[in-house]
């Protein structure tokens, strides 16, 4: 018998796949939708501590093999987002993903998120489009240190922390994570891109740069999971271009416990989740492996 249950620290999911923060999971509603398509968990959207309108239109392009956004954290501010946690909360998993200027923010955010019933908290240190958040603390380990220490210092449910690609220390920033306290850390958020429109010889996108998502980042994803993986003691979450089982498989030989899907949603539909939970569990079968943990890191040996 095959068994897609996997354990993330504490948390214990039945199937290893979770929507990304960012992608159908703004609302209580859409969230449910996710978690009935064969989502072991939904990241929300991350949410601040004041309502925020995100960049102006156009905030979103394709491009071959993925999207560039720069939609700027647009969310209705942490104590309207109560309602939408209170929807979603009774029908499965829902991480909070949360970001902030520094250690305070985070605190109380993760504190409200908390007491909505988040099985776990998501410090998002990572976006590349917000300024003065994401990963413009996301890239400092003594900052990543604090902000850590303070969630995990007034919260009982797990602390993730999803990480920037954007960085030539990811393993000290993982680290820094890890001495923090921290339950498991998040790889990769978005990299930084630009997209130019040559009939109007400007950026396409209104705040110019964005970030990278979609199967063009698979790679980088793998190599940031791998890379913390030799490092690292706590668990990783992999996320970045999975669009399938061998996606998937590859984040957890890496090194993942379980992974994360966001623009594959976009791509090919909520039905994405059920698919690789299908076709995982047939490979599975086929090379002998009984569980996920039996497939984590093995990439290694
Ligand atoms: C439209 C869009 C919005 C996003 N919003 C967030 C966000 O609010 N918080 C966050 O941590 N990541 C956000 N992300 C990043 C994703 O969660 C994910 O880390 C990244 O897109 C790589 O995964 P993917 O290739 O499966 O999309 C967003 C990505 C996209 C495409």
């Amino acid at each position: 018998m095959v068994n897609l249950k996997t354990a993330v620290g504490d948390l214990t999911l039945d199937k290893p796949g979770m929507v990304a923060s960012g992608i159908m999971d703004e609302t209580g509603a859409s969230m449910v939708r996710m978690l009935e398509c064969g989502a072991g968990a939904v990241v929300s959207k991350s949410v601040g501590l004041e309502p925020h309108e995100g960049h102006a239109n156009p905030c979103f392009t394709e491009v071959r093999g993925g999207y560039v956004n720069a939609m700027g954290l647009p969310n209705p501010g942490i104590e309207l987002f109560r309602e939408e946690m209170a929807e979603a909360v009774p029908h499965g998993n829902i991480v909070g993903s949360i970001y902030g200027a520094g250690p305070d923010d985070f605190r109380s955010l993760a504190i409200s998120m908390e007491e909505y019933g988040a099985c776990a908290v998501e410090l998002n240190l990572s976006c590349p489009h917000a300024k003065g958040y994401g990963m413009e603390v996301g890239t400092d380990p003594d900052m990543v240190k604090r902000i850590v220490m303070a969630v995990k210092s007034s919260v009982d449910i797990p602390v993730w922390a999803k990480l920037t690609p954007n960085t030539h220390i990811l393993p000290t920033i993982g680290m820094a994570v890890q001495d923090a306290g921290g339950d498991a850390v998040v790889a990769i958020n978005t990299l930084k891109a630009m997209v130019i429109s040559p009939e109007f010889a400007r950026p396409v996108l209104s705040n110019k740069f964005g970030g990278l998502s979609g199967p063009a980042v698979k790679p980088v994803g793998v190599r940031a999971v791998y890379d913390l993986s030799t490092v690292l003691d706590i668990p990783i979450i992999g996320v970045g271009g999975i669009m399938d089982w061998r996606d998937a498989v590859e984040y957890i030989m890496a090194g993942a416990s379980a992974f994360q899907v966001g623009s594959g949603i976009g791509i090919d539909g909520p039905s994405i989740f059920e698919e690789i939970n299908r076709d995982m569990e047939c490979f599975m079968k086929e090379y002998g492996y009984k569980s996920i943990e039996s497939m984590v890191g093995i990439a290694h040996e």
